[in-house]
């Protein structure tokens, strides 16, 4: 489930960036590359060796037209870079990149063949909105420079390897709304003020890492419309502030960490519809409220330490026993155990 949500988020990118650079393709005629920026694509197509991939990347033609570059239509300068798909492609992410400093948009998805680190070039990129390095080798830090990218509104890193712990410097970033560095190696707690700023409803996927300490506290006041900590070896017994009947949260997978809170008294966002926080060490019972959540697909709470009666009603009859299986004393179907009155 999480798999698919995130790799469905990012070939949703793929197609934007793809139909924005063929529109940017289809209405230069005339040659409106700038000599900077073919002078720094064709230095990042040398520290490639230039491979078959960017075939079209030839001197004398536009560099608005070469594959994967797309142009501003008024200032004709290169604002977005998309390598994507290939696992030829071999070395390390080029400082030449660095050049490209009207850059925008930056994907770097399905190369298994790029390794070592984020170079620092990338923090001269200051008008970088959308940074998107996915299923790549790169490893080595999420680097604290990503902090001086103050036009960040997205950064995406999923299925890397990268190690260390998350900077805090992204907690400065006044405009980044959506974060995803799930299926990477990181460790340490998550930065308190993560996506504090967050002008828009905050995404936040931070799941199969080796994260640890607790869900910070300050996450009360952040506007999260989907967070996903799961696989994780997050502790601790308040999550409180994720919930609440205001909140605009639709997402919520907090499975497979050692969180143990007090469920019963939680009041579950309206807006809910998926909710896994299975395999945890989470008491109490299950809320009535949750019957009347409206949009609730999947509801899946099995392998904690909870008890009572399972709620009815709703939505609830959707839920097999498998969402309720493994815990302390939970009762009432569609478990078998019925509840002592
Ligand atoms: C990768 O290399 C192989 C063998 O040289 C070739 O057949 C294939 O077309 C290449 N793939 C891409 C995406 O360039
Ligand atoms: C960055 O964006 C701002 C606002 O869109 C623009 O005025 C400025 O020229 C851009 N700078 C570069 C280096 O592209
Ligand atoms: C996570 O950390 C624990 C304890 O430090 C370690 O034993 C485990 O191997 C780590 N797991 C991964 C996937 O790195
Ligand atoms: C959980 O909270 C409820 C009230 O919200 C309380 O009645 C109950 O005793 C608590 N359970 C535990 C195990 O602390
Ligand atoms: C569920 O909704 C009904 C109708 O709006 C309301 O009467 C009831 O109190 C709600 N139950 C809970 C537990 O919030
Ligand atoms: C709920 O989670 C448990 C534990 O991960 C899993 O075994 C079960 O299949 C899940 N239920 C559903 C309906 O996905």
């Amino acid at each position: 489930m999480k798999t698919t949500t995130t790799a469905m988020r990012t070939s949703l990118v793929l197609v934007l960036l793809l139909a924005a650079a063929s529109a940017a393709a289809a209405a230069s005629s005339k040659d409106r590359c700038h000599s900077d920026d073919k002078k720094a694509l064709l230095a990042i197509d040398a520290a490639f060796g230039t491979p078959y991939h960017f075939a079209s990347w030839t001197p004398d033609s536009s560099c608005c037209d070469w594959y994967g570059v797309d142009c501003d239509p008024f200032t004709g300068r290169v604002v977005g870079l998309s390598i994507f798909q290939d696992a030829n492609l071999t070395g390390t992410i080029p400082d030449a990149i660095g050049g490209l400093v009207h850059l925008r948009n930056l994907m770097l998805h399905h190369l298994p063949g790029i390794s070592g680190p984020i170079p620092p070039a990338i923090a001269r990129l200051s008008n970088l909105s959308m940074l998107i390095i996915s299923y790549t080798g790169v490893s080595g830090p999420v680097p604290s420079f990503l902090g001086k990218l103050t036009a960040l509104t997205l950064l995406e890193l999923p299925f890397n390897s990268l190690t260390g712990a998350i900077p805090a410097s992204l907690a400065a970033l006044p405009y980044l709304s959506g974060i995803d560095l799930s299926r990477n190696r990181l460790t340490g707690a998550i930065p308190p003020l993560l996506l504090s700023r967050s002008p828009d409803q905050a995404y936040l996927v931070l799941s199969h890492n080796n994260l640890s300490g607790g869900i910070p506290a300050e996450f009360a006041a952040v506007n999260f419309a989907h967070l996903d900590l799961s696989r994780n070896t997050l502790t601790g017994g308040d999550a409180s502030g994720l919930f609440g009947g205001a909140k605009e949260l639709q997402y919520l997978d907090l499975s497979r960490n050692a969180l143990s809170f007090n469920l019963s008294g939680v009041e579950l966002p309206e807006q809910l519809y998926f909710v896994d926080v299975s395999h945890n060490a989470i008491y109490g019972g299950i809320p009535a409220q949750v019957a009347n959540l409206t949009n609730l697909q999947f509801f899946n709470v099995s392998y904690n330490r909870l008890c009572g009666g399972v709620p009815t009603g709703g939505n609830m009859a959707r839920f097999d026993a498998y969402n309720y299986q493994h815990n302390k004393c939970l009762c009432g179907p569609p478990l078998p155990t019925t509840c002592n009155k």
